[in-house]
């Protein structure tokens, strides 16, 4: 076996390891809950119009995808994990607009050189473990003056915190892969686009959540349906000391950040920066 023919095997296992890890437990339900005003803010901040050809890289259950056919453009929703696609569709339904869905990887998009004209992604395409693939793919399916646009958990939010807390527990990320919330860094983005993208405009917001009492209820909601961390405890399974840590860990880190007052249900802001600029050319 060659090194490239070995390189493309193992990517497509990381890729397939990935896509089930989506699978797991109950996005669909984590972006019904709560997550639904990031995909408008997205696409405000991508300032997408209505008869746009937009891609949606990560959409998952088209958080940001629907939002922008409810405003006219013309979308492909596109994500590593097509079991997502289903509660897209029915979503979509629900509010009377068509996307077209298509099983994507970030850093191989099988789309045209600058079929876009705006290339967006909600908390999704920074998931791909190769930052500057994915920028690049972003890049090239834009076509030039266009958009492209992302809304990423920064690192030091509750959700990037989140990951720093999970990482000693996951499996180990193959070399060459960057952790996710280095996305939420104006530094890290500016280096990732380079000159490839002008005019870029980045600001930070946060995302207000209150959805259970006690943070240890926010610790069992995560645990139950989001695939990142379903698979840190499956990781641990056999380990009953770590596993009984990483609850610890995830625990502590729903108290620290929980910015109710003693005996008020809690309550969280969770930090993203959200981008956007124009393909150069
Ligand atoms: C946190 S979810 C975000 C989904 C959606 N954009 C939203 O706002 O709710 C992350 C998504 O990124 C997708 N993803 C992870 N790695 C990817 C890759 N290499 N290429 C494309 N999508 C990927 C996952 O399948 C998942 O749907």
């Amino acid at each position: 076996m060659t090194v490239d023919t070995k390189l493309a095997t193992a990517d497509r296992e990381l890729k397939d390891r990935h896509r089930k890890m989506w699978a797991l437990g109950d996005y669909a339900g984590m972006a019904r809950d709560f997550l639904l005003p990031l995909g408008e803010r997205l696409v405000d901040g991508a300032g997408v119009a209505a008869g746009d050809r937009v891609l949606d890289v990560g959409a998952g259950t088209g958080n940001a995808a629907i939002a922008a056919a409810r405003r006219g453009a013309r979308v492909v929703a596109s994500d590593l994990t097509p079991e997502l696609f289903a509660d897209g569709r029915a979503r979509a339904a629900e509010h009377g607009v068509e996307l077209e869905w298509v099983q994507a990887d970030a850093e191989a998009l099988p789309f045209a050189d600058g079929e876009f004209d705006v290339v967006m992604s909600c908390i999704g395409a920074m998931f791909a473990p190769h930052h500057d693939a994915t920028a690049r793919e972003l890049v090239r399916v834009c076509r030039p003056g266009g958009t492209i646009a992302m809304l990423n958990w920064t690192p030091e939010g509750v959700i990037g915190e989140l990951f720093g807390t999970m990482r000693p527990y996951l499996p180990a990320p193959p070399e060459g892969a960057s952790p996710p919330p280095l996305w939420g860094g104006e530094d890290h983005v500016r280096a990732r686009f380079g000159d490839a993208v002008t005019d870029l405009s980045m600001s930070r917001d946060v995302l207000p959540v209150a959805l259970f009492d006690q943070p240890v209820d926010y610790r069992d909601y995560f645990k139950q349906r989001y695939g990142p961390t379903i698979v840190a405890y499956r990781n641990v399974a056999g380990e009953p000391e770590r596993a009984d840590q990483l609850d610890a860990d995830l625990t502590a880190l729903f108290e620290r950040a929980n910015l109710a007052a003693d005996g008020e249900p809690a309550r969280y802001v969770f930090e993203y920066l959200v981008l956007a600029g124009r393909r150069a050319g």
